[in-house]
C-alpha cells in the first residue's frame, strides 16, 4: 500500500490539479438536458470516456474523481479499458466519491447533512481493489437567515472525520471537502465568517478523530460573495480574503488545498486562483490546486452535445491547462471573458 502522504502530495502536485468528474446520476442528467442529451448509461459511458481518454490530460490533471456507475465502466474503444486501468497507464490517480448525498438535517430548516457512513469500511475496501486511490466526500453548509447552526457544522464535521478516518484506514486518501455554498445574498465578510467557523470546527474533529493531517487534501470553497449580493467583489479581494482565511485555519500539515468552483464562471475560477498563487505563492504552507467540476467541464460539455469529441477535448484540455498555470500563478492571459 502505497504511503497515504506520497498520494496525497502526488494529487496536489504543482502544476496539476484534479479533475471532479463524479455527478451524480441525477446531476449528470441535468447536465444533459441542458444540451438535449439523453442520460443513459451509455450516454454516460460514452461522455466520461470523451473526458478521461483526453489526449495529454495527464500533463495537467493529477486524479479523476469518479461515481460509483463511472469506476465501474470501461474506455468506450474496442479494447474496452477499465477506467482505473487506463487511468493509471496514464499516471492519472483513479478517485471514487463515497458520500450518498447531502439529505435534510431533521430538527433544522434549510440545512444539510451529508449521508454515506453506513456501510463505507466494505465499499472502501471493494473501491480500493478496484483501482481508486483516493475518495471524496463533500458535506454542504448553506449561509441564510440565522444559519447555518452550529449543529448542522458540528454534525457535518463529523462525518467528514469518521469517513476520512475509514479513509485512511483503507488506504485511500480523502478528500475533506466542506463546502459553503454561494447561493444567497450574503456578502464576502460573511462567507469569510462561516468559512472560518466550518474550517475551526473540521480540524477539531479530524484532530479528535485521529486522522493523519499530512494524509488529506482539503477542498474547500473560496471566500466569496453571494450569487445574489449586491456588491460582488474584485477578483483581488476574494483572492486575500480567500488566502487569509486558509492560512489562519488550516494547518501546515495539510499537503494541498484544492478548490472547488461551486458555480463561478470558468475563467473566474481560474483568475481567483492565479492571483492567489501569483501574489502569495512564496507564503504557503501547503500546494494551491484545483478540484473542479463544472469550471473544467462546462466549455466541454457544450462542445460536446452528444457527439463532436475533439472539440470536447479541445475545450477540456484548454480549461486544464489555464488552471495548472494558475497553479503556479502564470495564467493571467489565459481568462477568455473577464
Ligand atoms: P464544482 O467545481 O462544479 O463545484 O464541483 C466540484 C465538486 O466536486 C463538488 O463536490
Amino acid at each position: 500500500m502505497e504511503a497515504l502522504n506520497i498520494i496525497a502530495n502526488k494529487m496536489v502536485a504543482k502544476g496539476k490539479g484534479i479533475l471532479a468528474a463524479d455527478e451524480s446520476t441525477p446531476t449528470c442528467s441535468k447536465r444533459f438536458e441542458s444540451i438535449g442529451v439523453e442520460s443513459t448509461y451509455e450516454n454516460r459511458n460514452e461522455y466520461r470516456d470523451m473526458l478521461l481518454t483526453t489526449e495529454g490530460l495527464n500533463e495537467y490533471i493529477s486524479g479523476v474523481i469518479m461515481f460509483d456507475e463511472t469506476l465501474r465502466q470501461s474506455t468506450t474503444c474496442k479494447d474496452k479499458i477499465p477506467f482505473t486501468d487506463y487511468l493509471d497507464s496514464k499516471g492519472i490517480l483513479p478517485g471514487i466519491k463515497v458520500d450518498t448525498g447531502a439529505k435534510e438535517f431533521a430538527g433544522f430548516t434549510n440545512e444539510k447533512i451529508t449521508e454515506g457512513l453506513d456501510g463505507l469500511r466494505d465499499r472502501l475496501k471493494e473501491y480500493y481493489k478496484l483501482g481508486a486511490r483516493f475518495a471524496k466526500w463533500r458535506a454542504v453548509i448553506t449561509i441564510g437567515d440565522m444559519i447555518p447552526s452550529d449543529a448542522c457544522i458540528y454534525s457535518n464535521a463529523h462525518g467528514l472525520a469518521r469517513y476520512a478516518s475509514l479513509c485512511q484506514e483503507n488506504g485511500l486518501v480523502p478528500i475533506v471537502e466542506p463546502e459553503i455554498l454561494m447561493n444567497g445574498s450574503h456578502t464576502i465578510e460573511d462567507c469569510y465568517e462561516v468559512s472560518q467557523r466550518t474550517l475551526n470546527v473540521v480540524f477539531e474533529q479530524l484532530i479528535m478523530h485521529h486522522v493523519l493531517l499530512d494524509g488529506i487534501v482539503l477542498k474547500p470553497n473560496m471566500i466569496i460573495s453571494g450569487l445574489d449580493c449586491n456588491e460582488q467583489a474584485s477578483v483581488e479581494k476574494v483572492s486575500e480574503l480567500t488566502f487569509k482565511c486558509l492560512k489562519d485555519n488550516v494547518p501546515s500539515d495539510v499537503p494541498g488545498i484544492a478548490f472547488l468552483s461551486g458555480g463561478q464562471s470558468s475563467d473566474l475560477a481560474t483568475a481567483h486562483l492565479n492571483t492567489m498563487n501569483e501574489k502569495y505563492i512564496d507564503n504557503m504552507p501547503w500546494n494551491l490546486t484545483f478540484s473542479y467540476g463544472r469550471a473544467l467541464q462546462e466549455d466541454a460539455l457544450k462542445a460536446w452535445a452528444g457527439s463532436n469529441r475533439l472539440d470536447a477535448q479541445k475545450a477540456l484540455m484548454f480549461r486544464s491547462r489555464s488552471n495548472s498555470l494558475a497553479t503556479k500563478g502564470m495564467a493571467a492571459d489565459m481568462m477568455q471573458n473577464l
